[in-house]
């Protein structure tokens, strides 16, 4: 899969197992939340065919194929080969198939050849992921108290890490229906984009520039409290100094984006990092992926097809070089992970979510014309999660005393914890149960496909 954060080793804090039910209550729930999870993920494929599923358009993509069978391989794995006793798989070729860079779960197949694998099919790959659900009903039915306090852990992991898949196989679909002339619809999503077009035609002038919202310098806590679940790279939780900052009251927009452009942004080293210079140069870079030029405007390709630009939805799949050479261009800069945590630690998590079906960034949200006086801070700060990733300034790396867990489950987190830099958020391919304040996402700062984007902050002025 995709270094996309995480396939974190951690565990389920023991603050969530007071609140769990005894006896078969307690199954239920397991149970009805694996089955949930499993059943939005086959949802998602529902409008794909057969051919859909199997192509692999660049080395970061998996087919769609590959993500149900890998996030299958994961319960069993870490959960029936170790629980069941005597467990033997029904095709044990799958564990080198549908590994992905777990060395010590074993050897695995190369990464960018897996689209050259015809076999298993797709209806074959979704037999898979019966039988496993089915083993898992049956083991956690039998399990007593003891057994299932062992295995929750790895379920809720395995539900998180399923999640993670969920969004890159709704942003891996889409850079391979890009690939198509035909531009093949992923969703419609005619009924949102209906009326926010009315929105936008009927409240023309509403949406205004943004705005910087000031926080004092200040020493705050950092990650996560333990509260629930998380990835073992949310912590530990550590006292860090933030210097004063201001932090832009929304993402940037395509409008905003697009005078970046006409400026000659992507002709001008002078804003550009030098590795990002030459990434630029080499990939023909002149606008985010999926833009295109058509009779004088930008059109860009959605998962609803392709469309013109609305220049006051949120710019994305921009690279962390671009963000940061249009941060340059503005004059400002990105906020640091801490600054974005820091910012968001009273902001609602609330936004445009996968589960919102909307598959694409919303138009910004009106600019707060309140004074700073009148409100609280998080009040003038929209769209923190939702939408788009925001790219930070912070390179990914551990948290003071950060030691990866033992196993192969201590393997999702720290080994990546070199050359790439941290998103904050979530997006529009996010589910909105697996985001969290201290979440770390984290990409190379070439990638491009993840529904990423920009908000500025800059220092005290
Ligand atoms: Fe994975």
């Amino acid at each position: 899969m995709s270094p996309a954060s995480v396939e974190a080793a951690t565990e389920t804090s023991a603050a969530e197992r007071p609140h769990l039910h005894s006896g078969s209550g307690r199954v239920e729930r397991l149970l009805a939340r694996f089955h949930q999870l499993r059943n939005f993920t086959d949802a998602l494929c529902a409008g794909l065919e057969p051919e859909d599923c199997v192509v692999q358009s660049m080395p970061d993509v998996s087919p769609t194929k590959w993500h149900l069978a890998h996030t299958t391989w994961f319960f069993e794995t870490f959960i029936l080969k170790k629980f069941v006793p005597g467990y033997r798989p029904e095709i044990p070729e799958y564990a080198y198939l549908f590994n992905s860079y777990y060395n010590a779960a074993g050897d695995m197949h190369r990464r960018d050849l897996r689209g050259l694998i015809s076999r298993p099919t797709v209806r074959e790959a979704q037999r898979y992921r019966a039988s496993i659900d089915s083993h898992i009903d049956t083991l956690l039915s039998n399990a007593d108290e003891k057994l299932l306090d062992e295995i929750e852990p790895i379920l809720v992991l395995g539900r998180h890490h399923e999640q993670q898949h969920q969004e890159l196989l709704i942003t891996d679909i889409k850079h391979v229906f890009a690939q198509n002339p035909l531009y093949p619809v992923f969703r419609s999503g005619r009924a949102r984009h209906s009326v926010r077009a009315e929105e936008r035609t009927a409240t023309p002038t509403r949406r205004g520039p943004y705005r910087f919202v000031d926080f004092e310098e200040a020493t705050v806590a950092i990650g996560h409290d333990g509260r629930g679940f998380a990835y073992d790279n949310e912590g530990p939780r550590h006292q860090a100094l933030i210097p004063a900052f201001s932090l832009a009251s929304r993402p940037v927009t395509n409008g905003e984006y697009i005078a970046f452009i006409e400026d000659n942004g992507y002709r001008r080293p002078e804003f550009w990092l030098s590795l990002g210079w030459m990434t630029m140069n080499e990939q023909c870079w002149q606008a985010p992926l999926y833009w295109t030029k058509h009779d004088g405007s930008w059109w860009h390709f959605t998962l609803s097809g392709f469309r013109p630009v609305d220049g006051s939805e949120p710019v994305t799949h921009v690279s962390y070089f671009e963000a940061d050479a249009y941060a340059n261009w503005a004059g400002v800069r990105l906020p640091t992970e801490f600054e974005w945590e820091r910012a968001a630690l009273d902001v609602p998590i609330d936004g445009n979510f996968v589960e919102d079906e909307l598959f694409h960034p919303a138009p910004t949200a009106v600019a707060s014309t309140v004074s700073a006086e009148k409100t609280a801070q998080n009040q003038d700060l929209h769209q923190m999660f939702g939408d788009v990733w925001e790219w930070t300034r912070s390179a990914y790396s551990p948290y003071p005393g950060y030691r990866a867990a033992p196993g192969a489950l201590g393997e999702y987190n720290g080994k990546f914890m070199c050359n790439q830099y941290v998103l904050r958020g979530g997006s529009c391919a996010t589910s909105r149960s697996h985001i969290r304040r201290t979440y770390r996402n984290f990409f190379q700062p070439e990638k491009r496909w993840q529904f990423t984007g920009i908000r500025l902050a800059r220092d005290p002025q």
